[in-house]
């Protein structure tokens, strides 16, 4: 897999939406930190989990396979990637960690903007959607990446008919879905 996984429309959309929010930002798949670079651009503060090399964490078997490609042979761990991106962002705070575990425990900011772009399986993306929900402020901005995968199409799908966010679509060029808490 490349270092780069964002598409020109995908990097527009984010960088839209974090200036918009300028908030709070939680980032569930940070990897080698693209995305997140983009994000502290324009928020207050991005807040980066990632189980990074310590793949073990991730409970979905599928995901776990996948990740392990893409960690394989990188040469590069959780410490080089939070002292890199914290070194040159003063707003990124890098935590390794289990998506849906460290939700369990936030007890950080509500959250204003999240980017969902971990684990790719239809029960990983529902996941991280449920369990960091009741984190996300009235009005807050939820992106997931990757909607050309057929999982993450399912999901979204499912949630333009859920109550509790209004649909906001698809940035132009972009494979960025986005929804916005009610
Ligand atoms: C596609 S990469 C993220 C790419 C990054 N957002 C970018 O655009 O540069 C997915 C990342 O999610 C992480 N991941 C997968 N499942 C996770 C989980 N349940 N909790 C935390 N991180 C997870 C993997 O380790 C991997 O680094």
């Amino acid at each position: 897999m490349k270092n780069e996984l964002l598409m020109e429309g995908d990097r527009i959309a984010l960088d839209h939406y974090a200036r918009e929010t300028e908030g709070i930002t939680v980032e569930i798949g940070t990897y080698l930190g693209g995305s997140a670079k983009i994000l502290a651009e324009g928020s207050k503060k991005v807040y980066c989990i990632d189980v990074f090399e310590d793949i073990e964490l991730i409970k979905n078997k599928d995901a776990k396979k996948e990740c392990k490609d893409i960690w394989k042979d990188k040469g590069v761990t959780y410490k080089d990637i939070k002292a890199k991106l914290e070194g040159e962002y003063e707003n990124i705070e890098v935590i390794k960690g289990e998506s849906e575990q460290v939700a369990k425990e936030w007890k950080k900011e509500q959250v204003d903007l999240i980017f969902i772009d971990g684990d790719h399986t239809y029960e990983g993306v529902k996941t991280d959607f449920e369990c960091w929900f009741p984190h996300l402020r009235k009005g807050a901005i939820v992106l997931f990446h990757d909607s050309n995968y057929k999982p993450i199409q399912k999901f979204a799908m499912e949630l333009t008919k859920d109550k509790r966010v209004k649909v906001l679509g698809l940035p132009q060029n972009s494979l960025i879905v986005v929804f916005k808490k009610r």
